[in-house]
Parts: C-alpha cells; structure tokens; sequence
C-alpha cells in the first residue's frame, strides 16, 4: 500500500461504488425529511462521508455540526469505553437530526451517542452509517440508512483508519494482519 510502506490490502469497495450508493442514500433522505436537517457528523472516521453525502443533498435545508467520540484507542477492537471528546456547540431540541457515522461494529458507540442526544429532546433523530458489520453487534441500534452491509474484517479508507493511518484512501479496502 502505497499510503504506509510494508503494509497490503485489498479493495473492497470501490470509489465509483462509493459515489453511487451515496448518492441513492442522499436521494432517500431527501424524500424522508423537509429540512432543516441536522446531520451530525462523528468525527473523524465520518468525515469524508458526510462531505460527499451533504453535497448530494440539495433538495432539503441541511445543517452540519461535528462531534467526537472515541472508544477505540489505537485497537482494532472496541475498548467498550464510550468517550465524548468534542460535542455539539448548538440546540438540537425540536429539530431533525440525522447522526452520521462511518461504520457501526459492536454498536457501542451508537447506542451510547443515540442515548445522549435523545435527552436533549430532538423532533427526531435517526442513523445513516455507511458501512454495517453485522455480525460482530452487541448493543442493538436501529439503523434507518445503510450504505453497505460488511462481513466481519477490519476495514481503513474513505475516512476509517488504523491507528490514524488511511484515512485518504479513496477505496474502502481490508488491512492486512501484521506480519
Ligand atoms: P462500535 O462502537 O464497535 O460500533 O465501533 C464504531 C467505531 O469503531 C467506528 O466509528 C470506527 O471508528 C471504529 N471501527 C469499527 N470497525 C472498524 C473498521 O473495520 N475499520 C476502522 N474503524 C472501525
Ligand atoms: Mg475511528
């Protein structure tokens, strides 16, 4: 892999596949609400998917506002420890909020960031996440929008890293083991 030397993967989802699903979930936003939306960014694995799916959004009033969760370390499996790093600086009482996220894994974090901003009383609040692994769920979350359905292997690219590495990759692609 040319992004850390040593290091191969293989492409599991291309850009152009990319682009497309994001566009047809864009599409289905756009019908489900009138605006203003408040999507809710999860920094930072959620930022490269949000800036391409608020761009195909142009039918609806759309907000973006970032918050930062960390759970994970530099492991590639969850450490079950829920953090709030950055939260949001504006109200979201009575207002459509949309949290968008890069992958959900055990669910952990979602279940936990879905709780919290329930409290702060949204008119409503829903999940798109681009990438689902299923099998590997331990907190039960309900999804509204899901770009792609994964099997259970660690994915880098298109904002997700490892250890901070990968993230600009334009492909999702599947890390190798080390060694
Ligand atoms: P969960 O709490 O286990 O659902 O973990 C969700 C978070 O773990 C995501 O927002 C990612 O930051 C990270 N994560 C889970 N699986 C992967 C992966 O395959 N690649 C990169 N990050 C991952
Ligand atoms: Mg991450």
């Amino acid at each position: 892999m040319i992004n850390v030397p040593g290091s191969t993967e293989r492409i599991l989802i291309s850009s152009a596949q990319i682009q497309q699903r994001v566009r047809e979930m864009a599409a289905e936003i756009e019908r489900d609400y009138h605006g203003p939306l408040y999507v809710v960014s999860v920094l930072k694995g959620a930022f490269i998917f949000v800036a391409d799916l608020t761009r195909a959004i142009q039918n609806i009033p759309v907000r973006i506002e970032f918050m930062a969760i960390s759970s994970y370390g530099n492991q590639k499996t969850s450490s079950g420890q829920v953090k709030v790093t950055r939260d949001l600086d504006v109200n979201i009482e009575g207002h459509d909020v949309l949290i968008v996220e890069d992958i959900i894994d055990s669910g952990v974090t979602l279940s936990y960031l879905k709780r919290l901003l329930e409290q702060r009383h949204p008119k409503s609040l829903a999940i798109a996440t681009l990438l689902d692994k299923p099998e590997r769920r331990k907190a039960h979350v309900d999804v509204k929008y899901i770009g792609f359905q994964i099997p259970d292997e660690f994915v880098v690219g298109y904002g997700l890293d490892y250890a901070e590495d990968y993230r600009n990759l334009p492909d999702i692609c599947v890390l190798a083991p080390e060694g």
